[in-house]
C-alpha cells in the first residue's frame, strides 16, 4: 500500500479514507484550509497520521507563504497552525507536531532556505513514524501468543499511521511470526473505522480478519473466541490513562471480566506528560447525523444525540502499554518515567 500521507509534488497527498473501501482516491491538499477539511472530516485520521498530515501542513503554508522576512514568514505559520490546531481535539500527536514545526520554524531565523528546513522537518516526522510503527511491532509481537487470536477496535492500522500502523503493526509483526490465527475487528460505530478500513487493510494484506459489530465483543469473549484485545491510542496521560475511540472503555471492561489482557500500542508522540490523568483529556463531540445516519441513510428520528468520538480507559485495565521504546507495564506513574526521558 502507498504512505497514508506524504509530500507529493507541492502538496499533502492523503490516501481519503472516506471514500475507503469503496474506492481508493488519493487527494492532493494544495491550502491549508483543504487540508484542516480534510481533517476535520476524517479524509485522514488517527492520531499519528493526524500529526504527520499537519506537520507536512506547515511546510505547505511555508511554500504558500510570500513572506520576505522571518518574522512574516512566523506570522504565516503561526495563521496555519492555529486553523490546524483547531480541526480535532483529541489526539494529542497534532499538537506535537504542529509544535515541534515552529520550533523548528523559530530555530530557522538565520537561515537560507527556512522553506527547505520545515519540509525536512516534516519529512524527519513522517520518516520517525514509520521506524516507530515497525519497532512497537517487534516489541508486541513478543506478547503475542502462538495460535493469538486478537480483538481490535477502531483503526490503529497503516492508515492510521505513515505505514505499518500501531495496534495492527503489533499484528502484522505477530502474522510474520507465524503467530496469528484470527484478528476480530469490532465494527466501530458510528464510522465505522473497523469495517471499512481495518477488515480492508487486514483483507489486502492476507491476514485473517472476521468483523463483528461492537455489541458482539462481548459475547466473543465469552465464547472462548479471544485470547488477548490490542487497540492504538490517541492520548495517554501520565499515569497511563488512554483515550481512544469511543467503545474501547467498553472493550477494555469486558477484556478485565473476562481475565482477558487487554494491550494499547501507542508512539511516543501520543503521550502527554502535561496531564497527571485521563481526566484533562479534551474528547471530541462530533455532529448528530453520524449516529441518526448510516451510510447516507436515516436511521433515527430528529432526537438529540451524544456522539463523543473518544472515550478515556481507566490505566487500571490496561494490561501493558506497547511503545517504539519497549513495553511498560503497572504501576504507569512510575514505569512510564523511563519514556518520559527518551
Ligand atoms: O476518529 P479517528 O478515526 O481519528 O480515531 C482513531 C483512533 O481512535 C485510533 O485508534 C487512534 O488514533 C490510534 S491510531 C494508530
Amino acid at each position: 500500500m502507498l504512505d497514508t500521507v506524504c509530500w507529493h509534488d507541492g502538496a499533502v497527498r492523503l490516501i481519503d479514507q472516506t471514500r475507503l473501501p469503496g474506492e481508493f482516491v488519493l487527494l492532493d491538499c494544495t491550502t491549508i484550509e483543504q487540508l484542516a477539511e480534510a481533517i476535520e472530516v476524517l479524509r485522514v485520521r488517527g492520531a499519528p497520521a493526524i500529526g504527520v498530515s499537519a506537520a507536512y501542513g506547515l511546510a505547505l503554508a511555508a511554500r504558500l507563504s510570500s513572506a520576505d522576512t522571518h518574522d512574516a514568514l512566523l506570522a504565516d505559520l503561526q495563521v496555519a497552525h492555529d486553523r490546524l490546531a483547531r480541526t480535532r481535539p483529541t489526539a494529542v500527536n497534532l499538537f506535537w507536531a504542529l509544535d515541534r514545526m515552529m520550533a523548528t520554524a523559530r530555530a530557522a531565523r538565520d537561515a537560507d532556505d527556512p522553506r527547505a528546513l520545515l519540509l525536512a522537518e516534516a519529512e524527519a516526522i513522517a520518516v520517525e513514524d514509520i521506524a516507530m510503527c515497525a519497532a512497537m511491532g517487534q516489541h508486541g509481537a513478543e506478547l503475542m501468543p502462538a495460535g493469538a487470536r486478537i480483538l481490535t477496535h477502531c483503526n490503529a492500522g497503516a492508515l492510521a499511521t505513515v505505514r505499518h500502523g500501531t495496534a495492527l503493526a503489533v499484528i502484522r509483526a505477530a502474522h510474520a511470526q507465524g503467530k496469528v490465527a484470527m484478528v476480530y475487528a469490532d465494527e466501530t460505530r458510528p464510522l465505522l473505522q473497523g469495517a471499512r478500513l481495518t477488515a480492508w487493510e487486514l483483507h489486502e494484506d492476507g491476514i485473517p480478519v472476521t468483523l463483528l459489530t461492537d455489541n458482539m465483543a462481548a459475547h466473543a469473549m465469552r465464547q472462548g473466541m479471544i485470547d488477548c484485545v490490542v487497540v492504538g491510542a490517541d492520548r495517554i496521560a501520565a499515569n497511563g490513562d488512554v483515550a481512544n475511540k469511543i467503545g474501547t472503555y467498553g472493550v477494555a471492561v469486558l477484556a478485565r471480566h473476562h481475565g482477558l489482557p487487554f494491550y494499547v500500542a501507542a508512539p511516543v508522540s501520543t503521550f502527554d506528560f502535561s496531564l497527571a490523568s485521563g481526566a484533562g483529556i479534551p474528547i471530541e463531540q462530533r455532529g448528530p447525523d453520524e449516529v441518526r445516519a448510516l451510510g447516507g441513510v436515516r436511521t433515527a428520528p430528529e432526537v438529540p444525540v451524544f456522539n463523543p468520538a473518544f472515550d478515556v480507559t481507566p490505566a487500571e485495565l490496561v494490561t501493558a502499554i506497547i511503545t517504539n521504546a519497549g513495553v511498560f507495564r503497572p504501576p504507569y506513574s512510575e514505569s512510564l518515567h523511563g519514556l518520559r526521558a527518551t
